[in-house]
């Protein structure tokens, strides 16, 4: 059968080689793609928003099925017009997305089903988000309702902070229409904990758990960025734990929603926090993690278009997800400068040394050929150096060996993932 992934960034270069390993897929297209996945399909000029171009390339090309990658085109309605053209299509339609695209949605949804979560309210008034802050313990937690690049949320230690925090989300839009809409919620603390599952309207599959390591500098310091590296599993991901949350928080989640007429097919993203009073959710992705996928896929054992189809068909209580026992970690080699201003157009090199290393992967995203056919830099994040190891001590020795073999003039990387291991 012949797969379109739509997306470019190390999760849909994650998505494309568990594609690639099933022998029921003849030919792969990723729209637009990058560098790495150009060796393993063929890239498509057309941008991931551009939904209409994406369905009549699906006619023309005969896809037997498109997988969406990223949320944009997801919380932007893309599994609605592919679904109006009777193409075959994995993800959530943009009724189910919601659950990603608007935080005051999935708060309000949590509250009335009692899926455990931080207390909030939502406000779309900054007057008034003002007036409340003004009797509310500190720290306290301020995000703009829609899609802002993992950066919409600002924790804020005093009053002041706060104050200023409103002004930044609602009034100036730092982060444009995303802020129209605001969540104040309660400051909690504990670990995080990723949990990425397949969901087909009705039932629901976990897999294996993951954590993702946010702030761009070593010990949790700088700015937040899409995600600088990440290990599977967590150790803190306990069997206590897994049981709390297949009562109260997943099955309980895929009901709100049928519940709502927001049938949800696809992937939900579970992001955790272990508090004292038990795992609450912090928030709802309706899509893979980037990096998580990363090191969660390349330990899946069954074939991924196996699962995606029964998520499609409403089958998935037919199957039974299995992952290796291995670990794996994942660090993302950045341009010096992300997530604000940095270089791109460096010259990439040294991805010959994965050459026939078996345990070690080499995903990209930030890159593309220049005009020469070399590989060259092309966003914030450029590859994500993922190993697989017995353990995940022995994953990270891996990982970090092979973050020496690739070289590019502001090559830039966290060198604490995965440290919490030490503490487990
Ligand atoms: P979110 O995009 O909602 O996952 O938030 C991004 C990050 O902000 C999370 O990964 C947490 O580290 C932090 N965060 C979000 N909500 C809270 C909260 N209620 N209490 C403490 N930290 C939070
Ligand atoms: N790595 C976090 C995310 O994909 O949202």
């Amino acid at each position: 059968m012949k797969v379109l992934v739509v997306g470019s960034g190390g999760r849909e270069h994650a998505i494309c080689t568990a594609v690639a390993k099933s022998p029921r897929v003849d030919k792969i297209y990723c729209a637009p793609g990058n560098a790495g996945i150009a060796a393993i399909a063929e890239c498509v000029a057309i941008q991931a928003m551009e939904f209409e171009k994406l369905a009549a390339f699906a006619k023309e090309n005969g896809i037997d099925l498109t997988i969406i990658g990223m949320d944009d085109p997801l919380v932007g309605g893309i599994v609605d017009v592919f679904e109006a053209e009777g193409l075959r299509v994995f993800g959530p339609r943009k009724n189910a997305a919601i659950l990603e695209g608007s935080k005051a949605f999935s708060k309000d949804l949590m509250k009335k089903y009692n899926i455990p979560t931080a207390a909030y309210e939502n406000f779309d008034d900054p007057q008034k988000a003002l007036a409340y802050l003004e009797t509310a313990k500190m720290p306290i937690v301020l995000k703009a309702d829609g899609l802002a690049l993992g950066k919409g949320v600002l924790i804020c230690n005093t009053l002041e902070e706060a104050k200023a925090g409103v002004k930044e989300i609602m009034e100036d839009k730092k982060f444009g229409p995303a802020g129209n809409t605001m969540v104040i919620e309660e400051f909690m603390t504990g670990r995080e904990v990723s949990v990425l599952s397949f969901v087909d309207g009705k039932s629901i599959q976990i897999m294996s758990s993951a954590q993702d390591h946010k702030r761009a500098k070593d010990g949790d310091q700088g700015l937040n960025t899409g995600g600088m590296g990440t290990f599977s599993p967590s150790p803190f991901y306990t069997k206590e734990v897994d049981e709390f949350c297949k009562k109260y928080i997943y099955q309980a989640t895929v009901d709100a929603m049928a519940k709502e007429g927001r049938e949800f097919k696809g992937i939900i993203f579970f992001g955790l926090m272990l508090t004292e009073e038990g795992p609450k959710v912090l928030e709802y992705n309706a899509r893979f993690g980037d990096p998580e996928a990363q090191v969660v896929l390349c330990r899946m054992k069954n074939d991924i278009i196996d699962v995606m189809e029964a998520c499609v068909d409403g089958t998935l209580d037919t199957l039974k997800l299995e992952f290796e026992d291995q670990a794996a970690v994942c660090v993302v080699l950045a341009s010096d400068g992300y997530p604000l201003a940095y270089d791109k157009g460096l010259e990439i090199t040294g991805f010959e040394n994965f050459e026939g290393k078996d345990d070690y992967y080499c995903f990209h995203a930030g890159t593309k050929f220049d005009d020469a056919g070399r590989i060259v830099t092309n966003g914030g994040r450029v590859l994500g150096i993922t190993a697989k190891g017995s353990d995940l001590k022995e994953a990270r020795v891996k990982a970090y060996e092979a973050t020496e073999w690739i070289w590019f003039a502001n090559k830039y990387m966290r060198h604490d993932i995965g440290k919490a291991i030490d503490e487990a």
